[in-house]
């Protein structure tokens, strides 16, 4: 029996109620899965009232706008993963696009990049695309009004919800850079100026407003109507680029997802301007030719190897990856020969130096299509007609850029920094790019963010995806790797130790979890180990036996999977 039927067989043959953790659920007629139990609840009610996956990812984007706010929401972006029941797959692309009057040295000052501007305040803020995501999506393969969605997060957001931990620790965080901002001030912190703590109750009037603005009148409102209006007037007289054509031009774009394949099974992911697709893949090739499983999850020498395969792979990221509409990406990074190459370069006894990206096969020619710490979220949904959603959304850093349009109550992204600033220059995650991902008008930012699926003979398998900048590529690796390597189940899969290696800086970052003696063989074998009380959010679903799902949220947060 080949390996990889082993492996599908025990997961199918996994049983749930063996599992401890308490985020695990098992479901016959759908699940939901995300950072916050009032989203995945919204989620839930959208199945429960006849709505496919579809509609209830688009339940939790809304819901999770209101109460997980900080990380994403309409001012930011999204990349959405459809699966639809006869097998068709999708990748609506959401991501922000640079203003029109954009330009590739806007946040050099005196020669130098100066993140303060690309990250708080009018440039750090990118076109949104979540929105027009959602709208999209909705027209095309949903099955309830958007009205009663957005209806429906309204109400939480004007009744209020408690503030959870996670919310509270990111407005303590988070609140001198607030200050800037009379606007957020006065929806996020009390009369007093101080933030909200856990279990006071946050309410958000101004965003029921709005939302209740594009449930009257459409996502017009939003694009080209009273939202464009104020937010170009807001721009225009503070400093800002954003206008109103910026908003009337968005367009979302239906791209070809990244194919791949480990162990016999397929690969499903978010192609660029997301790295996360390209990179999931190419790092699962370069781990292929090894026997992972015997290594074990948590020695040396599996922390060690992984670690290799992500350093060879984001030296790749910050050369070649950008937006495909504006720079060649090569598909030959993710092809299984280049893997080849690049696993050859690895050796067990020692970390080896990686001075440059690889070049993959056909650099030039063969590219990707051209198209005419835990911020974001990831949430996945899943419906017994075979319909999967694995969606990514984000408004980068806490609070975005700290903006929000006075009287609309929607906070808006800084996803400018995540545009390489000047080659070279570190962004807020660290990372560092290159030519690919200069600034330009109309351009769209590189993201890691990693919505994907795992399928057996075209059917999904594990819906997978993450939080948390660049470790969003690495988590998402480690979660596949528990689930094929190890049969681990969803709940397995996230509670496993992580790890995280991005090239630059030269430091592999690990949680306090794995064992003292294992960070002591990987520092001897040359690595810069930086020690984290804990890496990333993810969530999953995946299968089980009797045609049900299972799902999980992260245990490192407060999030929940439910289904029914
Ligand atoms: N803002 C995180 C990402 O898109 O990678």
């Amino acid at each position: 029996m080949n390996r990889s039927l082993l492996i599908l067989i025990a997961l199918l043959w996994w049983d749930p109620s063996a599992v401890a953790a308490e985020t695990v659920q098992s479901a016959r007629r759908g699940m939901v899965a995300t950072i916050q139990p009032i989203a995945t609840r919204a989620g839930l009610d959208a199945l429960r009232s006849g709505g496919n996956a579809i509609d209830a990812a688009i339940a939790c984007a809304l819901t999770l706008g209101v109460v997980d706010s900080h990380n994403s929401g309409i001012g930011g972006g999204c990349f959405m993963l459809i699966r639809l029941a006869d097998g068709r797959l999708f990748a609506l692309d959401g991501r922000e696009t640079a203003p029109a009057r954009a330009t590739r040295d806007m946040f050099l000052r005196n020669g130098k990049a100066d993140p303060a501007l690309s990250q708080d305040g009018a440039l750090a803020v990118g076109v949104p695309g979540e929105l027009a995501v959602l709208a999209q999506a909705s027209q095309r393969f949903g099955r309830l009004p958007m009205r009663s969605l957005l209806e429906a997060a309204a109400r939480v957001a004007e009744d209020g919800f408690p503030i959870d931990r996670h919310y509270a620790g990111r407005l303590l965080d988070t609140q001198g850079r607030l200050a800037a901002s009379t606007e957020a001030c006065a929806i996020f912190l009390k009369g007093d100026g101080r933030p909200f703590i856990a279990g006071e109750v946050l309410r958000q009037r101004d965003l029921a407003a709005s939302y209740r603005a594009i449930a009257t009148n459409g996502v017009d409102w939003f694009y080209r109507g009273g939202f464009a209006k104020r937010t170009a007037d807001w721009m225009r007289s503070h400093g800002g680029l954003l206008d109103e054509q910026d908003l009337s031009g968005y367009r979302v774009i239906d791209r070809d997802p990244v194919r791949g394949s480990y162990r016999g099974f397929d690969l499903v992911s978010f192609p660029p301007p997301s790295s996360g697709g390209v990179h999931v893949v190419e790092i699962l090739n370069i781990l292929e030719p090894y026997d992972v499983n015997s290594l074990g999850d948590r020695s040396a020498d599996f922390v060690h190897l992984v670690a290799e395969a992500m350093k060879l792979a984001f030296a790749d990221r910050a050369k070649w990856l950008g937006d495909p509409d504006f720079t060649p990406v090569p598909r030959g990074l993710i092809s299984k020969a280049y893997a080849g190459d690049l696993s050859r370069r690895i050796r067990m006894d020692r970390a080896t130096p990686v001075t440059a990206a690889g070049t993959p096969p056909a650099a030039d020619t063969d590219v990707f299509r051209r198209e005419s710490n835990r911020h974001t979220t990831h949430f996945a949904t899943a419906d017994a007609d075979g319909n999967w959603v694995a969606c990514t959304a984000s408004l980068n850093t806490s609070f975005g850029s700290k903006v929000v349009i006075p009287g609309t109550g929607i906070l808006l992204n800084n996803h400018m920094d995540d545009f390489a600033a000047q080659p070279g220059i570190p962004n807020y995650f660290g990372l560092v790019g290159a030519e690919a991902n200069a600034v330009a008008a109309g351009k769209r930012p590189l993201s890691s963010m990693s919505p994907t699926f795992v399928l057996k003979d075209g059917k999904p398998i594990l819906s997978i995806g993450a939080a948390g900048g660049p470790t969003i590529i690495t988590q998402t690796v480690l979660a596949i790797l528990r689930t094929l390597d190890f049969g681990a189940d969803p709940a397995a899969a996230l509670s496993g130790g992580r790890f995280h290696h991005q090239w630059k800086p030269d430091e592999l970052h690990i949680e306090s979890r794995f064992d003292p003696t294992v960070i002591e063989e990987l520092r001897r074998r040359g690595h810069r180990v930086v020690v984290e009380p804990s890496i990333g959010a993810a969530q999953a679903i995946g299968i089980t036996l009797q045609d049900g799902f299972t799902g999980a949220a992260d245990p490192r947060s407060e999030g929940r999977a439910e289904g029914y």
